[in-house]
């Protein structure tokens, strides 16, 4: 019986977890990138990375001394990089089977296929992002707007709100972003996450925070690329608070106030004076309205202070109905494009190229149809729009 038991231990077969989807790289800066992935099951988790043929160092996530140890979501934030270098990376997990006070066994240990990525860097002469917003699930859409903006490199994404319908679950957030996202692009180009209103909607909303790493852990916030200061900002929902849609789970007022002071210290930042270009990418556009009180309020509060903040572009989505507007003196001293729509034929990828002298603005449809296009010289005087 003891030999038939020591044969059944040497036959019982290994474990492993599975990488189920990642890794999709966030919150780029120019010292530090953060990785993220998701396995079957609970593991502990690991990034070994190198600029040379080696991945000869190793970052993990340890919080209140602890290695994360207990979740199946792995995220890792690599430190102490250079600006503007690039760096090979792989991914590990090894599933904890059991986790016993004084008695933890591995599985064995799962890496990833290796991948590079490269950090932000401010001094860059000239950099490229494209914006994909209101996909509303259509992964076909998602796909063949991206394939499109490849035709030429890119080195950031912004995922403008409503790439989701609502959040229910997490297979949701992993089918129509995680997945296709990582795919396409994401395990060498991280991508930004703008919330959209609908992303607000759903049970599981509150859980997107989850999968996506939010610089100093917030929906707004801002950062530097080559001569760009990008500031992301988050409009909330379209309509009132009390509107009984939301059954009184929303507190948008007071969010769009709190980021009011906060765009209030940004625009007097330094960083966003010294730069070359401003650029804010926001899911709704504001725009004056009795009907739709989100668009209301952040017109009636956020664009005076684009316009004191000299904005130079503002990127949205949300009307389903792609747009330039151009600037409008004394109202929105700064041009709006608008991306389109989920439906096959109205559907847009902007891609912005800038350098210290000039943005270049393209917005091409899903037939691959260029539907529009606006330049920025330094001299604002020189700016011209087309669509
Ligand atoms: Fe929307």
């Amino acid at each position: 019986m003891a030999v038939l038991l020591g044969l059944l231990v040497l036959s019982a077969p290994t474990r492993a977890a599975r990488i189920a989807v990642g890794p999709y790289l966030q919150a780029p800066s120019e010292t530090s990138m953060t990785v993220m992935w998701i396995t079957d099951v609970n593991a502990v988790s690991w990034v070994e990375y190198g600029t040379g043929e080696s991945l000869d160092q190793k970052a993990h996530r340890s919080r209140h001394g602890l290695i994360d140890a207990d979740r199946t979501i792995h995220t890792v934030t690599i430190e102490g990089l250079a600006p503007g270098r690039e760096y090979r990376y792989r991914v590990c997990s090894k599933e904890i089977v059991t986790f016993k006070p004084y008695e933890v066994t591995y599985g064995e240990t799962v890496a990833s296929d290796t991948y590079t990525f490269t950090t932000l860097d401010g001094r860059k002469d000239s950099i490229s992002f494209i914006v994909l917003n209101d996909i509303h699930e259509r992964n076909e859409v998602l796909i063949s707007l991206t394939r499109l903006a490849q035709s030429q490199p890119f080195d950031l994404v912004f995922l403008n709100g409503d790439i989701l319908g609502h959040i229910e679950n997490e297979p949701q957030i992993i089918d129509h972003v995680l997945a296709p996202c990582t795919a396409l692009f994401a395990k060498q180009t991280p991508f930004v996450y703008v919330r959209g209103n609908h992303e607000t909607r759903g049970k599981f909303a509150r859980r997107l925070p989850d999968y996506i790493t939010l610089p100093d852990g917030r929906y707004y916030h801002s950062f530097d690329h080559g001569p760009v200061r990008f500031v992301v900002m988050d409009g909330g929902e379209d309509k009132r608070d009390t509107d009984k849609e939301y059954s009184g789970l929303v507190d948008f007022d007071r969010y769009r106030a709190v980021q009011r002071k906060w765009l209030e210290a940004e625009i007097r930042s330094e960083a966003f004076r010294k730069a070359a270009f401003r650029v804010v990418v926001v899911h709704m556009p504001p725009q004056p309205s009795e009907r739709w009180h989100g668009p209301d309020d952040m017109y009636q509060t956020w664009r005076t202070l684009y316009n004191e903040g000299k904005v130079d572009l503002v990127i949205s989505g949300h009307t389903h109905h792609y747009e330039i507007r151009p600037p409008v003196e004394g109202v929105c001293e700064y041009p709006t494009i608008i991306g389109g729509a989920p439906q096959d034929g109205a559907a847009t990828v902007v891609r912005v190229d800038a350098t210290a002298d000039h943005l270049r603005v393209t917005m091409t449809r899903d037939d691959g149809q260029i539907v529009g296009t606006y330049a920025i010289d330094k001299v604002k005087a020189d700016s011209a729009a087309a669509l």
